[in-house]
């Protein structure tokens, strides 16, 4: 990722291009998989937030062939979003700092000091079920 967008913050994972492959209530976020060809691929990814959700979420599909899902705010001041660092189990800040961190969420390096808190995420084949 070029240095431009790291100094404003312009993350490379984008909103899904069908809207309607998601839905929140009652604190359980359900993303549809067929109408979310974005997520169909390991390393592929999609941030979802708007008015409904009460924070903004990134859903990747590992590199381990799993689902995961973060809060979409690197935990160094800022606040900036991440991504999935292409080809590596990894997520990563779209900021100046790379903060890194597992799919476990643990700090790996940069320039944040805690770790990221995973969102519970079940997934039956179909559609993923995240709890917010
Ligand atoms: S805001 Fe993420 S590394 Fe600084």
């Amino acid at each position: 990722m070029g240095i431009f967008k790291r100094i404003f913050g312009i993350c490379a994972t984008q909103v899904p291009a069908n809207s309607g492959c998601w839905t929140y209530a009652g604190g359980k976020l359900e993303v549809l998989l067929d109408k979310a060809p974005e997520l169909s691929q390991k390393g592929g990814a999609i941030r979802l937030e708007g008015p409904s959700l009460p924070k903004r979420v990134l859903v990747v599909h590992g590199q381990d062939d799993a689902f995961h899902a973060f809060p979409n705010r690197c935990t160094h001041l800022g606040h900036r979003r991440i991504d999935p660092v292409p080809g590596d189990d990894k997520i990563r800040c779209c900021s100046v700092g790379k903060s890194t961190f597992d799919y476990s969420g643990k700090l790996l390096s940069g320039s944040a000091k805690e770790s990221l808190e995973p969102l519970a995420l079940e997934s039956d084949g179909s559609k993923l079920v995240i709890t917010v």
